[in-house]
């Protein structure tokens, strides 16, 4: 099929510029200025999406989902088909999902039941880094035959002691072999031996209430864990990404650590952005709603993180979309915090919070919220210049964006398989009319006009 997207304003990480976006299959293959004529003469396109007072941008690409995860004896509430589904209705058109290793058994088991999961079901494009909870011989080898099948990032855990934490000599080696290997390491950056003594100490004052699962994991621990991080993987000569950032000090860390060139990356995601330890406090047993971890923060250190976002010491927002339903998930915890799932419901509304809280308040410019979303993750993940730009030989995952469109990200109007929205009744203005993903529209004016299905596994590069 040849398309033609006419007519609309093209914004990349660094240009803004009217253009005409020529796409043959599932490649982007010319842009043209506006209304060239005989531009591609003889191949005439099947297919035009006016895009006229519209920006043409590159899907989205969202580097931590949790899609259909086991954890806190539940799963996630999207699996790998409402989620991507969800995903492309928010104009994301890539994710890179977490398969998870059981201690005791192999890396290749899990890659396994998660290719298995995901088969067949996806709407958009996706990858994985492997989460590694058990470093050993066998594993450390194991981790060179998945980089070779494009599974070229490992997230390792300090937190969660008895569960997914690995200890600093686990990390180090691990960090070694991602060095030898050209693979980076994410890293869940909280001090979880000393978090769960706060957490038992809580728990034995009567301090149960969703609001005291922030209280119990403050900013120091996940800044320490943060510092400890970077120091590692600058012994080990290792690139290093620090994921869901959420807090002040430990952005600090990171500051420190890139100012003196060290391959050091992180993200945050919206929901620091946009939420805080308010949330948490919200009447009756509403606060579940919002646990996740690292918790939010107080509201003030939000600036600091759109501050980082704006200098390059943070270079991607992705959403860390872990979603539980609050009836029969989250309230599982009504006596104890510690039993209500982890995680937050995002990834169908990240473009739509970061355009309207980010671009339009003035936070960020255009081109950097095209880069934060899409661009920065495909170079830090291996997917650059396949995906997260505009331009002759990349995939063309597109989004038409209309800056007037308005939307209240009410649950009623989102796909995630969840039955809240952390962001009920607040209205944005900006929202895809069509989201393409190689060459085929996935959705068009908020319906899914896509095969069932039709997306793809990513073998990722290295990133060095
Ligand atoms: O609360 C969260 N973030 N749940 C997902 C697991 C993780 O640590 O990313
Ligand atoms: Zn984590
Ligand atoms: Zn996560």
């Amino acid at each position: 099929m040849r398309t033609l997207v006419r007519g609309g304003t093209v914004v990349t990480a660094v240009d803004t510029y009217e253009g005409d976006v020529w796409i043959d299959g599932e490649k982007i293959v010319a842009i043209t200025l506006p209304g060239l004529p005989g531009a591609m003469s003889g191949r005439e396109p099947e297919r035009t999406i006016d895009a006229r007072g519209k920006y043409v941008m590159p899907g989205g690409i969202d580097a931590h989902t949790h899609l259909d995860m086991p954890g806190s004896g539940t799963v996630s509430a999207d699996d790998f088909e409402s989620g991507t589904l969800a995903a492309a209705h928010g104009g994301t058109t890539t994710i890179v999902d977490f398969p998870t290793q059981t201690k005791g058994r192999s890396l290749r088991e899990a890659l396994d039941t998660w290719h298995a999961k995901a088969e067949g079901k996806t709407a958009i494009d996706h990858g994985f880094h492997m989460i590694v909870t058990d470093v050993n011989p066998s594993t450390l080898d194991e981790m060179g035959a998945l980089v070779r099948e494009g599974i070229t990032s490992f997230k390792l855990f300090m937190a969660y002691p008895n569960v997914l934490y690995i200890d600093d000599g686990q990390i180090f080696r691990a960090m070694q072999r991602a060095r030898d290997l050209g693979a980076m390491i994410c890293m869940h950056a909280e001090n979880g031996l000393a978090l769960d003594v706060l957490v038992e100490q809580a728990i034995a004052r009567g301090e149960t209430a969703p609001k005291y699962h922030s209280i119990t994991r403050p900013q120091i621990a996940e800044a320490e864990a943060t510092h400890r991080a970077l120091a590692l993987a600058e012994m080990a000569g290792a690139p290093v990404y620090i994921v869901h950032l959420s807090a002040s000090r430990a952005l600090e860390q990171v500051v420190e650590a890139r100012d003196r060139g060290l391959p050091a990356y992180a993200e945050t995601c919206p929901q620091y952005l946009f939420c805080s330890i308010d949330d948490l406090d919200r009447e009756g047993f509403e606060g579940a709603k919002y646990v996740c971890t690292p918790p939010l923060r107080p509201r003030e250190m939000q600036d600091d993180l759109w501050r980082g976002l704006r200098t390059n010491d943070l270079q991607v927002v992705s959403t860390d979309h872990c979603p539980y339903c609050f009836k029969g998930q989250k309230d599982r915890g009504r006596d104890a915090f510690t039993k209500i799932p982890n995680g937050m419901p995002g990834i169908e509304t990240r473009l739509l919070l970061l355009w309207d809280g980010g671009v339009r308040a003035g936070r960020i410019s255009m081109n950097r919220f095209v880069e934060i979303t899409s661009t920065a993750p495909a170079k830090i993940f291996g997917l650059f210049p396949r995906k997260g730009t505009i331009a002759p030989g990349a995939d063309a995952d597109l989004i038409v964006w209309d800056p007037d469109k308005e939307l209240e990200l009410s649950q009623a109007n989102l796909h995630m398989r969840v039955d809240y929205s952390p962001y009920e009744g607040r209205v944005v203005k900006g929202a895809p009319t069509h989201v393409l993903s190689r060459g085929e529209v996935v959705i068009e004016h908020g319906k899914h006009v896509a095969k069932k299905g039709r997306g793809a596994f990513l073998r990722r590069d290295t990133v060095r």
